[in-house]
């Protein structure tokens, strides 16, 4: 595997496996993988020829008090873990490749609607910076298609809203959230927790998986959202949301609309911020 830090090298690259007529898959991360990333890959490794990852801890995703500063960078790590999961080429930028006019003074794609609401509430201009980067990469390697974790699930809808929206010629993927043994969706972040928070963290899952037997049941979205939301709070987190809305767009479905559906919580357990999903069909 060949690590490149700058677009001349990585369009070098990129234009050989193209004049063989070759297809690319992308699979863009911000580093610290485990085997979630991974997966990633595998689903890119299996649909495209070559395949191309990134690393690149994006500032403009970062919120002033959010952990911008304190988010792992492993590379070397990393690289041994692409080399060895089938990566063609890793593509890790330094910010100035990525934002050449510095990040406050750089071009920002904004995606209305769907960035209003849960984590786009809750983190002002995060989506912004993730569409952003995200759209810049894509310019950058142009790739057959792109694959993301549905766990970031809003963050998927996003890139895949901004695609169409956009009319960039490449196919956007989502593969399946990666869980422990115990059920929590694996995450960059699960490092941060505490022995104790460790084993308290499935209980997210848990309540995603009663939300969707209680709608199954028949009970009101509502009062399901209000029980959720309690029992974690009891339990000791602090719940952001914890809602379902309609996959596709994530508003608030109509009073018994019941297709299409999918469960979202995130919530702060000690210093650690931890989100999760669960699509209904
Ligand atoms: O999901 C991530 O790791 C990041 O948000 C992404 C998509 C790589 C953009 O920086």
């Amino acid at each position: 595997m060949q690590t490149v830090q700058d677009a001349p090298a990585l369009r070098a690259a990129i234009r050989g496996w193209r004049s063989q007529g070759q297809t690319v898959g992308l699979v863009p991360t911000m580093g610290n993988l485990h085997a979630g990333h991974h997966s990633l890959l595998k689903l890119a490794r299996a649909r495209a020829d070559r395949v191309v990852a990134t690393v690149f801890v994006n500032p403009t995703q970062f919120g002033p008090n959010e952990d911008f500063e304190r988010y792992p960078r492993t590379l070397v790590q990393d690289q041994a873990g692409l080399a060895e999961h089938g990566c063609d080429l890793l593509f890790a930028p330094e910010v100035a490749t990525m934002y050449p006019f510095g990040a406050a003074q750089s071009v920002s794609i904004h995606v209305p609607g769907i960035t209003d609401t849960l984590e786009g509430a809750h983190r002002p201009g995060h989506f912004d910076g993730v569409a952003t980067v995200v759209c810049k990469l894509f310019n950058l390697v142009q790739p057959d298609l792109a694959v993301f974790g549905q766990k970031d699930f809003q963050q998927l809808k996003v890139i895949e809203r901004m695609v169409r929206d956009l009319g960039l010629p490449l196919k956007v993927m989502g593969a399946p959230t990666l869980r422990a043994d115990d059920g929590l969706a694996l995450s960059s972040r699960n490092q941060y927790l505490s022995e104790a928070e460790r084993n308290q963290a499935p209980l997210i899952r848990q309540t995603l998986q009663q939300m969707r037997d209680l709608l199954d049941k028949g009970h009101a979205r509502r009062i399901i959202e209000e029980a959720a939301q309690s029992k974690l709070e009891r339990a000791g987190f602090l719940p952001d949301y914890a809602v379902i809305r309609r996959a596709e767009d994530l508003a608030e479905p109509a009073d018994g609309e019941r297709e299409g559906l999918v469960a979202l919580i995130a919530a702060r357990l000690g210093t650690t911020r931890l989100i999760d999903n669960l699509p209904f069909d």
